[in-house]
């Protein structure tokens, strides 16, 4: 037995993957090392990272100045608590730093380690909010239907997507799901982002807005399959929870960090935030590391609480030394080579390259902000019915033509297509951006026959 044959023999012994099914895992991709946005395996093939890892790895693979970061973080001091009376250097400097680049009424970060605990926090966040404002019935969560904010039961139960649900309930009580503004199957007869955001409305009306403490959402929808709200859809849902006292968390996991073209994505749309919760981008995967940003109001909330009711949430790693030591040494890497900007521009490019597949029978939808796109796929251009089962396909066809993209699965109920995502590093070269419309038309065409 070859090393790569022993390893993954020993990995279906040993290993539980996320999403495990072992028919996944017969011959998996073994990465051994990565460059740029390139990924190399153990039988020495080479493929574009179309989704910067998962949507994560924003300044490309293999980066020198963080592993420095991270070595020289270790040798000074690995961990040191940032509990009762502590704090750490490498934290404090990335806070101000991500601060800095949010919205203007950004206040204060808490560190987590990942995404859905980033979410976990920003829940709790919202819950202590009410409770020190004397509103402690102010407790549920109201998120849209396809959205992703992690799988821990929380996170789980604001997640948008049945599959994720089936084989963990019950649910956590007090989550509400709406309809999200996804235009291609929009089916009311408003504009879908007037119709989505009074869908919240509705949902804050019908369980009391004296029960709701927040809604939660991704700027633009990430593993539900990059779906791009209209413009008009954050600053009506920002007047509707002013207007009914309910605070508005940004799932930023995936779109912070320069992913859409901007630092943090609601400035797309003249909105801020109550709560941000981030992770992925801000050290590029890296190491683990997550957190919540606090507008002013949540902010002055902690800092005014009277010691019997102070925040009384932590984590053991909060505000982890190395990882906010590559955290700062990855911002200043977006920083120095512009990588915000570079996003906003090869996303348009990449974007106008895609719609040229448009003509393709099977490509029902194509959309996107900044670096991360979709391609929506249907059994017919003519009907938006989804071609099931053919995302797969396509994944298997890029794959065989050297891109490694990930495929948003569709479904019958709801009838939406499988979605080719693609979100490539910010550094990736404009050759080879310009190369990926062109692998997916010829990968599309042969899953297609
Ligand atoms: C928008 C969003 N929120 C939360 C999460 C969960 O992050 P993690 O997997 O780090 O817990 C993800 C992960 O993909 C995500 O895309």
């Amino acid at each position: 037995m070859d090393g790569a044959s022993e390893l993954i023999e020993t990995d279906r012994r040993f290993l539980v993957h996320p999403l495990h099914h072992p028919d996944d895992h017969r011959q998996p991709l073994v990465i051994v090392e990565g460059k740029g946005a390139m990924l190399y395996t153990a039988d020495g093939r080479a493929f574009i990272d179309g989704l910067s890892g998962l949507w994560n790895v924003n300044v490309g693979h293999g980066r020198e100045e963080l592993a420095d970061a991270a070595a020289a973080q270790m040798r000074r001091v690995a961990f040191a608590s940032a509990y009762i009376g502590q704090t750490n250097e490498p934290a404090v400097r990335l806070a101000e730093k991500i601060v800095g680049h949010a919205y203007a009424s950004s206040a204060a970060v808490y560190f987590t380690t990942a995404g859905a605990e980033s979410n976990e926090s920003a829940f709790k966040f919202a819950r202590y909010y009410w409770k020190i404002k004397d509103k402690p019935n102010k407790t549920k969560i109201i998120s849209r239907i396809h959205a992703y904010h992690g799988v821990t039961l929380a996170a789980l139960s604001a997640t948008g997507m049945a599959a994720y649900h089936r084989m963990f309930g019950p649910l956590v009580p007090g989550f509400v799901q709406v309809a999200a503004p996804y235009p291609f199957r929009w089916q009311g007869n408003q504009e879908p982002g007037i119709g989505a955001a009074e869908a919240v409305e509705k949902s804050i009306l019908a369980e009391g807005a004296d029960s709701v403490a927040a809604v939660i959402a991704e700027p633009v929808m990430g593993a539900g399959g990059v779906i791009v709200p209209p413009p008009s859809y954050f600053p009506a849902l920002r007047q509707i929870c002013d207007r009914h006292d309910v605070l508005l968390i940004a799932d930023e996991v995936i779109t912070g960090f320069g992913r859409t073209g901007r630092w943090f994505a609601l400035g797309h749309w003249g909105v801020e935030p109550d709560l941000v919760s981030f992770a992925k981008g801000v050290t590029s995967g890296y190491l683990p590391l997550g957190g919540v940003i606090a507008a002013k109001n949540v902010h002055d909330a902690i800092e005014s609480a009277p010691s019997d009711r102070r925040f009384m949430h932590a984590a053991t790693y909060s505000g982890h030394p190395v990882c906010c030591a590559v955290g700062l040494r990855n911002v200043e890497i977006i920083e120095g080579e512009g990588l915000v900007e570079r996003a906003a521009l090869f996303g348009r490019r990449l974007l106008a390259g895609l719609e040229i597949l448009r003509d393709l029978p099977a490509v029902g939808d194509v959309r996107g902000l900044g670096m991360m796109c979709g391609v929506e796929l249907v059994a017919d251009h003519g009907n938006k019915a989804p071609a099931l089962g053919l995302g797969p396909r396509v994944a298997r066809e890029a794959l065989a033509r050297e891109l490694l993209v990930r495929i948003r699965p569709g479904g019958v109920d709801p009838a939406i297509g499988d979605t080719i995502c693609l979100a490539p590093p910010l550094s990736t070269p404009a050759e080879t951006i310009e190369r990926l419309p062109e692998i997916l038309r010829a990968a599309i065409i042969a899953a297609s026959g």
